[in-house]
């Protein structure tokens, strides 16, 4: 194959990378960005771009027979999933054993799935995490910038005491009150606005038509309409899409090759191609961006790759739970899918615990009130390279979820004696009432100061860097998404400033 060369080339589409994309547009780098899944701007001929959750179809997830939706069953019965033929869908679950994954597919990665809510950690855990990173910089100069670029917007709180969509986060809010706990209210991504003409039925519903994991269909900036737009605006980036990279490999004069392997969207491989850059910018993600660096490692084609490749990986200490309400205290059945309010009980000193308030977007009333809990597990797994499958596999034992458990149980043991409440032990397939055997926050595997130095330089290699999710040592105390674009935006920075001419 004729090898096509191009000055910067970036992995995926996600936070990371569509900040780097954006500056090195603007900087006048012509630029290419890889993406595995697909650019979702088409409608199905149900005229909406993406199904919602109630009828999913086979645009809900990368290659499945069947949906595997986070909320296994309802009093139960398997509800919420569906028979799907096998597509390129937009939400993957990545299974490792105890442990699987939920990543975005798709231009914009995890911003077409996700709940769009924008914390910013406090700043003594910041602190912590990363103690190399100047945190007066991060908080003075790159969290605001993150938060610009990304759109971040509050709730309208005299709307949100009196709207129908946020009824189920007004009685989890008195429920933890009642219990003597704090709650707060999150900044979005989703337009609140939107969202309050969505419920006066101005406007297409989006986040009040059940739309989350799937893809959201109006309302929601995703990355697509905030930071990638803008990078294609600079005239400089284009984006190739159902385009996976597979291998990466250096030449004699120091320049990358990649190995891309292009498909349609049915999963037929099209091409094997070979791509050229001088500058190679990791963000695949945790998942993605690891197993191409273990990869390179373990089959000798970037041999000078160090032993924390692959290591230092966590869920964010991610568990969920719902509990059951008492008759009296109805949750509506028009519920928001993108969260505006969480339990901050992070000052606890044995049990730190930041729980978002979550929907359960099915259109009756449910008696439940569910959470995404984000604890403070100092477990870690890692990853391990398989020849036969030619993939990453991450280590991780059900045994290093229990820590979250513990903090979820501590802080909804209180609410629930505070208001006689119970769990729900019919939500997760069987009869557990905490489920953790899956995350939505997969952080790590590539470290900032271990597998690379203190600005995502890669350790062994020159203009290789890792700008993603992957940097981050496991944990962030809140959901991660915006200390992922505000670390790519100091990091890129200093990238340019430095390395590119
Ligand atoms: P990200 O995963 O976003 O992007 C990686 C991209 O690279 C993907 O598009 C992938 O297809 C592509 N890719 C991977 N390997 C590739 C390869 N070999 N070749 C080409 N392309 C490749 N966070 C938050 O802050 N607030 C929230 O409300 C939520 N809610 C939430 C809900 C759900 C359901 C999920 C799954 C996740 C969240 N998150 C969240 C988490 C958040 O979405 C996540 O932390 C970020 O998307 C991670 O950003 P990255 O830049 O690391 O990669």
């Amino acid at each position: 194959a004729e090898a096509d060369f191009s000055p910067a080339v970036i992995i995926g589409t996600g936070y990371g990378a569509a900040v780097t994309a954006l500056r090195l547009g603007a900087a006048g780098i012509p630029t290419v960005m890889l993406e595995m899944g697909q650019l979702w701007n088409t409608p199905g001929s149900d005229g909406k771009v993406f199904p919602n959750m109630l009828n999913p179809d086979k645009r809900a997830m990368w290659f499945k027979t069947r949906t595997e939706a986070p909320l296994a069953s309802f009093l139960w019965l398997d509800l919420a999933n569906r028979n799907i033929d096998p597509y390129a869908g937009v939400l993957d679950r990545v299974h490792f054993g105890d442990m699987s994954v939920y990543v975005g597919r798709g231009v914009g990665g995890g911003s077409l799935v996700n709940g769009a809510m924008a914390v910013v950690p406090k700043r003594s855990y910041f602190e912590q995490i990363l103690p190399r990173v100047d945190a007066d910089e991060m908080y003075g100069k790159y969290y605001p910038r993150a938060n610009a670029g990304l759109g971040a917007n509050s709730v309208d709180t005299t709307w949100f005491e009196t709207c129908d969509s946020y009824q189920y986060a007004r009685v989890s809010r008195k429920h933890a009150h009642n219990a003597g706990l704090a709650t707060t209210f999150v900044p979005s991504v989703y337009d609140f606005d939107y969202m309050r003409r969505e419920e006066a039925n101005e406007v297409p519903r989006s986040a009040l038509a059940s739309e989350v994991i799937y893809g959201n269909n109006y309302g929601k900036r995703s990355l697509d309409k905030s930071y990638l737009a803008a990078a294609l605006g600079t005239g400089n980036v284009t984006i190739r899409t159902l385009h996976e990279v597979r291998d990466i490999a250096q030449q004699p004069d120091g320049t990358y090759t990649l190995t891309v392997r292009q498909s349609d969207a049915e999963g037929n491989v099209l091409a094997t191609k070979q791509l050229g850059a001088k500058y190679l910018f990791l963000g695949a993600g945790s998942l993605g961006s690891t197993e191409l660096l273990v990869r390179a490692r373990e089959t000798g084609k970037l041999p000078e790759l160090n032993d924390a490749v692959g290591q230092g990986w966590g869920t964010n200490g991610n568990v969920m739970l719902g509990r059951a309400n008492h008759v009296w205290d109805a949750v509506g059945s028009l519920e928001s899918g993108m969260p505006a309010l969480g339990i901050d009980a992070w000052n606890d000193p044995k049990y730190p615990v930041f729980a978002e308030i979550a929907p359960v977007p099915a259109g009756i009333e449910t008696w439940a009130s569910l959470y995404l809990a984000i604890t403070r597990n100092p477990e870690r797994g890692y990853f391990t390279y398989d020849a036969a499958s030619d993939s990453a596999r991450l280590q991780w034992e059900i045994s290093q979820g229990q820590p979250s458990i513990d903090a979820a149980k501590n802080l909804f043991d209180r609410i629930n004696s505070a208001n006689g409440t119970v769990y729900r032990y019919d939500l997760f397939g069987d009869t557990r009432a905490f489920e953790n055997r899956f995350t939505y926050h997969p952080l790590g595997g590539l470290v900032l100061g271990e597998a690379t130095d203190l600005y995502g330089r890669v350790k062994g290699y020159r203009n290789l860097y890792v700008m993603d999710g992957s940097l981050i040592p496991g944990s962030t105390g809140v959901n991660p998404f915006v200390t992922i674009t505000a670390l790519a935006e100091r990091n890129v920075e200093r990238i340019l400033a430095e390395d590119v001419s």
